[in-house]
């Protein structure tokens, strides 16, 4: 199974796939996490793409694309995998395309995680992350059980640099003018399957999972 995972900036993409990957067994490419570890790691492509990030930008194409062409081509990645906030632009679609097209693969489904504006803000100010796992928390929806503490790792929770309320307006313009046109490109396919993200985190769960039923 071969899923791309897409939705707005805080739309619960990483809450969900936390779950999904256990279940289905997946390998999770996340490409914020990936920008993410490679800044906390002090790599130069980390340090590059944090630039981009802090201010709700998108990272370059190219660079995007060629951590994700070489993340795919890792053992763990020939057979299932989650695809979370990649790709978000066409251009970075046709490359994907390209890839899995060499690996005689193509995408299974999509999972479109629909969430209205107003939520949005909320949950982004409310978010804290694991510094050590990158587990999800919220301060109200998913408190965790000692505040500040990572329930399954004890690791410190943080703010993410982009979960300021500037950048969070510059992500959902960004979202709204360039990933949102890939909902039209995948529905053409026949690939893609709108979820209600506007409910419980166990209801978006069994929605997803109903979605992925016939799919292998
Ligand atoms: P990325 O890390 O992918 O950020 P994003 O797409 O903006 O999405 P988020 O991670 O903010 O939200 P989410 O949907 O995962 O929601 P979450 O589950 O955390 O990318 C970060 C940046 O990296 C980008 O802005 C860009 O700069 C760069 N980048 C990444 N990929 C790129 C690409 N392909 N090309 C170029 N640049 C790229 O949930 C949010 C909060 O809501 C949490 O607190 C959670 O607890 C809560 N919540 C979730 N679901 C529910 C629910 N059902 N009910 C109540 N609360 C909920
Ligand atoms: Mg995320």
């Amino acid at each position: 199974m071969k899923i791309l995972l897409m939705g707005p900036p805080g739309a619960g993409k990483g809450s969900q796939s936390e779950r999904l990957v256990k279940d289905f067994d997946l390998t999770s490419i996340s490409t914020g996490e990936m920008f993410r570890e490679a800044y906390r790691n002090g790599e130069q492509l980390g340090i590059e793409a944090m630039t981009y990030i802090e201010r709700g930008e998108l990272v370059d194409d190219d660079i995007t694309n060629e951590i994700v062409r070489k993340r795919l081509l890792r053992k763990d990645a020939e057979r299932c995998f989650l695809l979370d906030g990649y790709p978000r632009t066409v251009t970075q679609a046709e490359a994907l395309d390209g890839m899995l097209k060499k690996m005689n693969s193509c995408l299974s489904a999509v999972i479109n995680i629909v969430v209205d504006k107003t939520a949005i803000l909320e949950r982004m100010v409310g978010r804290r992350v694991c510094k050590q796992c990158s587990a999800t928390y919220h301060l109200s929806f998913r408190p965790p059980k000692v505040r500040g503490v990572c329930d399954q790792c004890g690791g410190e929770l943080y703010q993410r640099e982009d979960d300021q309320l500037e950048s969070v307006q510059n992500r959902l313009n960004i979202y709204e003018t360039k990933t949102n046109p890939l909902i039209n490109y995948y529905d053409k396919r026949g690939i893609l399957k709108n979820v209600n993200g506007m409910q419980s985190f166990a209801d978006v769960y069994a929605d997803i999972k109903r979605a992925l039923r016939d799919i292998t």
